[in-house]
């Protein structure tokens, strides 16, 4: 029996996981003091048992230092292992440098959480010019995929779909989920400037003119890609496309802009807690 020990946000995650009677819940606290210094308590008893933490890291700066300090606790306790359930990991975007002198971010940050927890699972993370966690992480990783639940989703709820993915990066998630909606997918081409902005430019779409355009990205963060696609398929007098991201990030106003610039409708699944999240992947744990 593992003990799962949800970080605020992820309560719901980890009730869905104890669905699973491998599983029960842990019970601890993360209290702040006026100095803005955490301090953790685990009250749970966790002596010889396999402690799991479950916390996204999407927004890591703020995250990483309780998860350091709660997983080196749990050691002190006497827990056997100490996991994390990261249903969405952070800093992958960063992999190599692009401009001089900049930091290649997901080289440390992958030493540092290898240093401090036993293992790592967690849902499609951005791997791009990395083939595998394992180059980056030392310690035994686990990846799971939604590609099965997000295609399926797609095929109860969209008539005609058409499955787009904005850039050459989105290959890996669209055509995964082209194969179980049972759907065509195309793959468009974009390009980011320095300052953020985004443009994407479409391969013929004629032949799919009629379909119901759905949008497939891994993250949705500015939603800037989104937002520029959305426009693209307008300006060619599409439906108003679905847009569906598996990690909803949604930085700053990023919800509304991408509401505004007319998308149809907007799904995500829960790896990150957001109000979009609509299809539910926690069954992956099941
Ligand atoms: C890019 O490499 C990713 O797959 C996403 O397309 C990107 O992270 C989305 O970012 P944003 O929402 O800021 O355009």
């Amino acid at each position: 029996m593992s003990i799962l020990f949800a970080f605020p946000g992820y309560e719901l995650f980890a009730d869905r996981i104890q669905d699973n009677p491998s599983f029960s819940g842990g019970d601890f606290t993360i209290s702040s003091f006026p100095d803005r210094e955490s301090l953790v308590t685990i009250h749970t008893d966790v002596k010889d048992k396999e402690v799991i933490i479950v916390c996204g890291l999407d927004r890591p700066n703020e995250k990483v230092i309780p998860i350091l300090f709660f997983s080196h606790l749990a050691q002190e306790l006497g827990a056997k292992r100490v996991g994390l359930i990261a249903p969405y990991l952070g800093y992958l975007r960063q992999d190599k440098r692009f401009s001089p002198g900049q930091a290649i971010t997901s080289k440390t940050f992958a030493q540092l959480l290898s240093s401090h927890v036993d293992w790592l699972t967690t849902i499609d993370p951005h791997l791009h010019r990395y083939k595998s966690l394992n180059e980056i992480y030392t310690i035994p990783t686990t990846v799971l995929h939604t590609a099965p639940i997000v295609g399926s989703w797609v095929k109860d709820n969209v008539e005609n779909p058409i499955l787009i993915g904005p850039d050459e990066e989105s290959l890996q998630w669209v055509q995964e989920v082209a194969e179980h909606a049972e759907s065509p997918f195309i793959v468009l081409k974009k390009t980011r400037a320095l300052d953020g902005t985004v443009e994407v430019s479409a391969p013929d779409l004629e032949t799919h003119r009629d379909h119901t355009p759905v949008l497939v990205d891994d993250i949705i963060s500015t939603a800037q890609t989104m937002i520029k696609t959305v426009g693209h398929l307008r300006e060619f007098g599409m439906k108003p496309a679905v847009c569906v991201g598996i990690h909803a990030i949604f930085a700053g106003d990023a919800h509304n802009a991408l509401k505004d610039a007319g998308a149809g409708q907007i799904v995500t699944t829960n790896t990150i807690q957001h109000e979009t999240n609509e299809i539910d992947v926690s069954v992956l744990f099941g």
